[in-house]
């Protein structure tokens, strides 16, 4: 088992003067290595709530997460900022790309924290790599304000997983982008999940993306469930 969640519970604006909203009431999901999930769901359900817990951006108020088998509420903040490095690639909806660097400088920022100068090296093999296996190569040294919305976020999915993470997070991916890019991200982010084995759950608004993972789940009224 890649990752567990048992029992998450998560309400925000517990201030005196508002009442707590409950976000999340009783989240459990169980995931594989190499598995591929989507979460759907109305807007303000919960989906991006979930995905920062997963990927231990933000905190529970009650309930376990076991990655890997290791317990992520026993970790110091230390160990969940390099247990994200090394373990999760995130996606988001728009591609925070830095526009100063170039498409390659962009794809090697999760490496900067490295200090061995043989994984830079490797580093820079695989972010080489990974621009050609998803035709970026005639790109790799132009700034993203230079390129069009779908392949910016192509840089960010390659960006993603250069670490070799072994769960992809991807919030609304293809959010922004017409149905043809969508679906064009969708099955790179697919060959990419085949080839190295990388868990990935996404969040999308689309039925027709949600279809394409091997489980798709649906968040309401704080409750995760099975999609029919
Ligand atoms: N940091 C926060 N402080 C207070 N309330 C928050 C915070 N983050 C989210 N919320 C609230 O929690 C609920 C769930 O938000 P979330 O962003 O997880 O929804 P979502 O399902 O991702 O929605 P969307 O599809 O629009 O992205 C919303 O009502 C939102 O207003
Ligand atoms: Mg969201």
């Amino acid at each position: 088992m890649l990752l567990k969640l048992s029992n998450i519970y998560k309400s925000y604006g517990s201030g005196q003067a508002e009442k707590p909203k409950q976000v999340l009431n009783g989240v459990s999901l169980q995931m594989t290595q190499g598995e591929t999930l989507a979460i759907l769901g109305p807007s303000g359900s919960g989906k991006s709530t979930l995905l920062n817990i997963i990927g231990a951006l933000d905190k529970p108020d009650e309930g376990d997460i076991i990655f890997n088998g290791n317990p992520l509420n026993d970790y110091s903040e230390k160990e969940l900022s390099s247990f994200r490095n090394r373990e999760i690639g995130f996606i988001f909806q728009s591609h925070h790309l830095l526009p100063q660097c170039t498409v390659l400088e962009n794809v090697l920022i999760p490496t900067l924290p490295m200090k061995d100068s043989v994984d830079k090296k490797e580093g820079l093999q695989k972010a080489l790599d990974l621009i050609k296996k998803v035709d970026l190569w005639d790109h790799k040294d132009k700034l993203p304000g230079t390129l069009s919305g779908g392949e910016c976020q192509r840089v960010a999915v390659i960006r993603a997983l250069i670490n070799n993470p072994r769960l992809l997070l991807a919030d609304e991916p293809t959010g922004s982008l017409d149905r043809n890019n969508a679906l064009a991200i969708t099955s790179m982010l697919l060959k990419l999940n085949k080839e190295f084995n990388t868990s990935l759950i996404v969040v999308t608004h689309s039925a027709e993306i949600g279809a394409k993972m091997d489980k798709a789940l649906n968040l309401s009224d704080g409750i995760l469930e099975l999609s029919k």
